[in-house]
């Protein structure tokens, strides 16, 4: 079912200057393709992509998507969104806008190209689960009104709308739920659980568990990451999904805080504060969906996937580190979000 083009294509990644974005960017790149990446540095930074800017197939191109976008392209990530609790909800209606007027703009690029597209939806869409594992054919237990809605109804809509895209108009879209993803270029002071643990582990302050840490996560390597929404992007039958992309593997928010402090070294406590609200108990994908039809699953296990995480942020959070990541750290202090 996987096939990689054999001719270099003119793909849009939009949040291309965030997390999953670069790495994206990067791989893409790397299998010779065109890469347009568009991002308003919302929550990317140009660093994540510096690397990247020098390379002749590629582009970077400042532009928010709650705008109409006007490029000649043969595929579309869609990306764009910021991802992490305190981001999106800093500005709820602006994280609404990004996914609903954001899938409405990149729908509507990729009906008059008839690019194909995936949208980079979220595990989020389930909720606080009643069914576990989550399946793609679970409806999902979400709370419409909430602090947390603006991210996950609005990826739900937007879903929606991929959906009536294919229907209506007959479309190729093709819709990923993405999991936990962790790795480096995440950022220090997003409050990301898995950040946050090895960052308050290198500088030796607590670990901070919001809960009792019995809530269970799933965590997957970015490269994982990557490669399946590659594979889903590239199937050469019609895939349109949902399909889960996430590692199955399922760990406390304890036992994360535990690993973490075994492979820094670290002597930091771990304290604990009261829950977030709307906080899932549990969270784990089943993948056989993504294993039948993608012959994709993860491959980096979780000490592996800590390792590299931690030297990364070892490399980039030395004292007086002019990147980014180096100064947001110095001004973090917060609980970790067991949400990712
Ligand atoms: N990282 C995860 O664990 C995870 C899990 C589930 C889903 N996702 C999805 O994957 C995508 C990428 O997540 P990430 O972890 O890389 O987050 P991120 O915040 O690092 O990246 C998001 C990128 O989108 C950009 N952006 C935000 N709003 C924009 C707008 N209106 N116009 C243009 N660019 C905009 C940001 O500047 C940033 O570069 C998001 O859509 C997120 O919902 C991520």
């Amino acid at each position: 079912m996987r096939t990689e083009p054999s001719q270099p294509l003119r793909v849009l990644v939009t949040g291309g200057a965030g997390f999953l974005g670069s790495h994206l960017c990067e791989r893409l790149l790397d299998a010779g393709h065109d890469v347009l990446c568009v991002d308003n540095f919302y929550t990317g930074t140009r660093a994540n992509v510096a690397g990247l800017l020098a390379h002749p197939s590629f582009e970077l191109l400042r532009h928010d998507i709650t705008f109409p976008l006007y490029v000649e392209v043969d595929r579309i990530f869609n990306l764009a969104c910021p991802a992490s609790p305190r981001h999106y909800q800093f500005d709820p209606v602006q994280t609404t806008k990004t996914s609903v007027h954001g899938a409405i703009n990149l729908l509507g690029l990729a009906k008059r190209l008839r690019a194909r597209i995936v949208q980079a939806s979220t595990s989020e869409v389930y909720g606080d689960p009643a069914q576990h594992p989550q399946t793609e054919d679970y409806w999902g237990h979400v709370n419409p009104i909430g602090p947390r809605a603006c991210y996950d109804e609005g990826k739900r809509c937007a879903e929606t709308l991929f959906a009536d895209y294919r229907r209506q108009h007959g479309l190729d879209t093709r819709i990923a739920r993405i999991f936990n993803t962790y790795g480096p270029r995440m950022q220090p002071a997003d409050g990301r659980v898995v950040s946050n643990f090895i960052v308050a582990a290198l500088r030796g302050d607590p670990l901070t568990i919001q809960g009792d840490g019995w809530q269970t996560r799933s965590f997957c390597y970015v490269t994982d990451t990557i490669d399946g929404l590659v594979a889903l992007m590239e199937a050469s039958e019609p895939c349109p999904g949902p399909i889960n992309i996430g590692n199955p593997g399922e760990f406390t928010v304890l036992e994360l805080a535990e690993r973490v402090r075994k492979l820094v070294k670290s002597r930091s406590p771990i304290v604990f504060v009261p829950a977030a609200r709307d906080d899932p108990r549990q969270r784990r994908p089943d993948i056989s969906l993504a294993s039948r039809l993608l012959e994709w699953s993860p491959r980096v296990g979780l000490d592996e996937g800590l390792s590299r995480t931690i030297d990364y942020f070892r490399r980039t959070l030395v004292p007086g580190a002019k990147t980014p990541a180096a100064k947001a750290a110095t001004t973090a202090s917060v609980a970790a979000d067991p949400r990712g």
